[in-house]
């Protein structure tokens, strides 16, 4: 049977991550992939691709459609080399129009993937600056944490290694405003892309846990 591919769309701030993470625990078989992960890790690794990116991630913009294709089918590739998978859950991937038609593609020429569908989170400015300016991440994991949501239960430590828990260069006020405003530019691309009826809006603010409970849903 072929996997199923979700994607999550939605503004920076809305959750992508903290739901990704919380539907692969529970769901066993469905793989998380977030592009912003892959390239955060090249980037602590040092690699010469980490370097390639780093300023542009640091200033909000994006990544080239050529490099984040590349990352996204390598990533997939050795996935689903190493075992059955029940799905995939895209997070901040595509996120152009050029994105979402190599996605559309690549899955059909795989023979293993069904078409893609997404489900898109939806929150306010206001809230995602909110929520970025108190975040805190693992960079080596990708867990997300916030000051006063979700804090560690050691401050400044992440709860599963103990790592150190460092806020994202992108995740300064002007940085924030200017990812969100870029995310609302390149949205109508993606949808149109994939056609209208192939989305579900779902609320995005509120309880983590009920959202959750939405999205396992619509899984
Ligand atoms: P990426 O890492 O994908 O960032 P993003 O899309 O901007 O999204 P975020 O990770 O900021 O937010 P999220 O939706 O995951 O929210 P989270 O769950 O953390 O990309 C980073 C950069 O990499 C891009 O800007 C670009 O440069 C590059 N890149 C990546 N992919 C690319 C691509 N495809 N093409 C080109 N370039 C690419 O939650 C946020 C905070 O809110 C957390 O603190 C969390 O605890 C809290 N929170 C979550 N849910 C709730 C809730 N219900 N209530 C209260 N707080 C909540
Ligand atoms: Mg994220």
């Amino acid at each position: 049977m072929k996997a199923r591919v979700l994607i999550f769309l939605g503004a920076p701030g809305s959750g992508k991550g903290t739901q990704a993470k919380k539907l692969c625990e529970k769901f066993p078989g469905w793989l998380h992939v977030s592009t912003g992960d892959l390239f955060r890790k090249e980037i602590a690794s040092g690699s010469e691709l980490g370097k390639s990116v780093q300023e542009i991630i640091a200033s909000g913009k994006l990544v080239s459609d050529d490099t984040t294709n590349q990352v996204f089918a390598s990533q997939v590739e050795r996935l689903l080399s190493q075992g059955p998978v029940k799905g995939l859950i895209l997070d901040g991937y595509p996120r152009t129009r050029p994105q979402t038609q190599f996605l559309i593609d690549f899955c059909r020429k795989s023979g293993k993937l069904e078409d893609p569908k997404a489900i898109e989170l939806l929150v306010s400015e206001e809230a995602v600056v909110e929520r970025l300016s108190n975040r805190l991440i693992n960079p080596r994991s990708g867990r997300v944490y916030h000051k006063l949501f979700s804090p560690p239960r050691v401050p400044g430590k992440d709860d599963e290694d103990g790592g150190e828990l460092i806020q994202r260069d992108d995740d300064k006020p002007e940085v924030i405003r200017s990812r969100f405003k870029l995310y609302t530019s390149q949205r109508d691309g993606i949808v149109n892309e994939l056609g209208n009826d192939r989305v579900n809006q779902v609320p995005g603010e509120g309880e983590t846990s009920a959202i959750a409970a939405q999205l396992s849903n619509l899984l």
